[in-house]
């Protein structure tokens, strides 16, 4: 069956073979396909990963891959990159209705208007954007690399900073630097309960608090360690905390209990009682990666005057934080 571009995903599922990651595995033989999975993933998607990272990881994944077909096991804005950096290669997402609320609060008609209000300021971009709001931005950031990539633009250039004004004002903070703000924000990191944080905090003494910088200022001000989803990955790797509060999706949870057996990870807990896993994420299912393999579909398109604007600063923020990793580097072996 070929799936035409106005189907939103596979319903065929009385299809799925009893050995599911048996089958997965040999459609990747068969399509000569790279699975590329984000962190906020179901664990069974998580455990059938070529790669899996955060959205700077990924990035670089899809911009080097030599295989035929990428599959994104991710949200719409994550495969339209990987689309945005490989027109000729068969992007497929297993659910087209995976979608983001932070991206989506940036319709690309408002933003051109936005834009058009600050005539002189350099357009930064999040990367939990749509094709066409890339389009508009001279440069792409991640949640990895904002702050540094802030940092290497020269301190008379005015910035407008979108879609998310939390992570905007972290950046902001971070680097001294007056951004113009575009009022977005992500639903699920919006949500944590700066009480009730607090109070676990009072309960666990022991615990560091680490988070992402999409919270807001008044959670992540009771934060040890901020960071992308990744960097919190890695810093509960190095420190020598044996218990941690983690304020971000809880998909990242299942890798470190997974990777720190010894250590204790508590999800930080929202407002309500509303579960923290982000809904557009978790709309993919291991059922529906399957059957957008086996049917190839439903996949990416871009229009191609969009995709070749939206290129151009996905290409600098990728030659931009290749440079700012090279010097990091160095100047770790320089203090070993
Ligand atoms: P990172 O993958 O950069 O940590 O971003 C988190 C996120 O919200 C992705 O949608
Ligand atoms: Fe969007 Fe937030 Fe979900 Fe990430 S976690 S995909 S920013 S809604």
């Amino acid at each position: 069956m070929f799936i035409t571009e106005s189907k939103k995903t596979n319903t065929d599922f009385n299809s799925i073979p009893d050995d599911l990651f048996g089958a997965i595995e040999a459609l990747k033989q068969e399509l000569n396909a790279v699975i590329l999975v984000h962190y906020y993933q179901e664990p069974d998607i998580q455990d059938i990963a070529d790669y899996l990272g955060d959205s700077l990881t990924l990035s670089r994944q899809a911009a080097t891959t030599d295989a035929d077909v990428i599959v994104f096991a991710g949200v719409h804005f994550m495969a339209e990159t990987a689309k945005i950096l490989n027109p000729n290669k068969l992007v497929l997402l297993p659910d087209l209705d995976a979608g983001c609320s932070m991206a989506d609060g940036c319709p690309p008609e408002e933003f051109a208007a936005f834009k058009a209000a600050h005539p002189d300021h350099l357009v930064v971009c999040y990367v939990n954007c749509s094709a066409a709001v890339k389009a508009m931005s001279d440069i792409i950031c991640t949640s990895s690399n904002a702050v540094e990539i802030v940092n290497q633009i020269p301190k008379d250039q005015p910035i407008i900073f979108a879609p998310d004004k939390n992570l905007g004002r972290y950046v902001s903070e971070q680097t001294g630097r007056d951004l113009v703000l575009w009022d977005g924000s992500c639903m699920i990191h919006e949500i944590f309960s700066e009480k009730k944080i607090v109070q676990l905090k009072i309960e666990h003494p022991q615990a560091e608090f680490i988070a992402h910088p999409e919270c807001e200022e008044q959670v992540l001000r009771h934060a040890d360690f901020i960071g992308s989803t990744r960097a919190l990955f890695e810093y509960s790797e190095r420190s020598a905390a044996d218990k941690f509060i983690v304020g971000t999706e809880p998909g990242i949870l299942y890798q470190m209990e997974k990777h720190m057996p010894q250590k204790q990870f508590i999800a930080a807990p929202a407002t309500t009682c509303a579960c923290n896993e982000c809904p557009h994420m978790r709309l993919n299912t291991l059922e529906k990666l399957y059957l957008a393999m086996k049917n190839r579909g439903p996949e990416i398109t871009i229009p191609e005057d969009i995709r070749i604007a939206a290129l151009k600063p996905m290409q600098r923020m990728l030659e931009l934080s290749a440079q700012i990793s090279a010097v990091k580097q160095k100047q770790m072996l320089s203090s070993v």
